[in-house]
């Protein structure tokens, strides 16, 4: 068996919360395999987006371990850490936040294959050119602003900015949430695309069972904190054993009446 890509132990972190102390994670482990999806649903407040800040280091835990392609994570400082930051990417709902939005869609893949000396320079256009085309944008896209694209398209220049750097693993919080259906379909199409291309991993984090189902090998559900199911994304589904996820596939009409394994 490979080595995992990622391992998190028992990670930790509070929040104050009207004079208390709440727990966003409350002792979360999980592993990611190289090549691997694995989707993280629950309900909206169950601590999804504080485990992926956790996991990108945006957000310090109080306690636990992250093991990120066989270094110690949260210890690694200085050239060791941006050399591995390239390797995990994160894509967020609404990708405008995490943009400057008087930049191009050119400009903002370039940066990325500057920072990280992806290509050399002589060899930048072309790789803006080839990657604008494998999300499916349109080559005439590249001049425009980030802010004068419609969502769908920002969400797909997202995606080229973290594929760009070649990363290992990318972290997707509600990345199709906001999208409406036929554009989050063609999306979550393009990710599946891209990992068998590259055998990049993903934990792909939704409050949308459905989503979730489409594209994980393996579904892990969060409550209060905590990871309280987890598995093949099949098995899971066929037989939830817990109150939490029997609800997230009450709310998917679709997933319903499938017959029990
Ligand atoms: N920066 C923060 N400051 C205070 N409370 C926070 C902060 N981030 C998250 N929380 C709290 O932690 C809990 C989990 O939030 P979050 O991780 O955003 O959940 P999810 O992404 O599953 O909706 C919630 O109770 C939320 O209010
Ligand atoms: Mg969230």
């Amino acid at each position: 068996m490979t080595a995992p890509l990622l391992i998190a132990r028992d990670l930790r972190r509070t929040f104050a919360s009207g004079g208390r102390r709440v727990a966003a994670l409350d002792g979360v482990s999980l592993e990611i395999a190289p090549g691997e999806t694995l989707g993280l649903v629950g309900a909206s407040g169950c601590g999804k987006s504080t485990l992926a800040r956790v996991l990108t280091r945006l957000v310090a835990p109080e306690a636990g371990s992250v093991h990120f392609m066989g270094a110690d994570w949260l210890k690694l400082s200085g050239s060791r850490l941006r050399a591995a930051r390239r390797h995990m990417q994160m894509v967020f709902q609404e990708p405008l936040a995490a943009f400057n939005p008087r930049a191009t869609v050119a400009g903002v893949l370039a940066d990325a294959l500057r920072i990280h000396a992806v290509v050399p320079k002589a060899e930048r256009g072309a790789e803006i050119a080839r990657l604008v085309d494998r999300v499916g944008l349109p080559a005439a896209l590249a001049g425009r602003s980030i802010r004068n694209i419609s969502g769908g398209q920002r969400q797909r220049v997202a995606i080229a900015r973290a594929i760009a750097v070649r990363p290992r693993l990318v972290i997707l919080d509600e990345a199709v949430s906001a999208l409406d259906v036929s554009v989050r379909g063609r999306i979550l199409d393009l990710l599946v695309d891209l990992q068998r291309e590259t055998g990049v991993s993903y934990l792909f984090v939704s409050h949308d069972l459905a989503v979730v189902r489409a594209v994980s090998h393996r579904i892990a559900v969060m409550d209060a904190g905590r990871i309280v199911e987890e598995g093949p994304a099949a098995e899971v589904i066929a037989a939830p054993s817990t109150a939490v996820l029997g609800r997230l596939i009450d709310a998917v009409p679709r997933l319903k009446g499938k017959p029990q394994a």
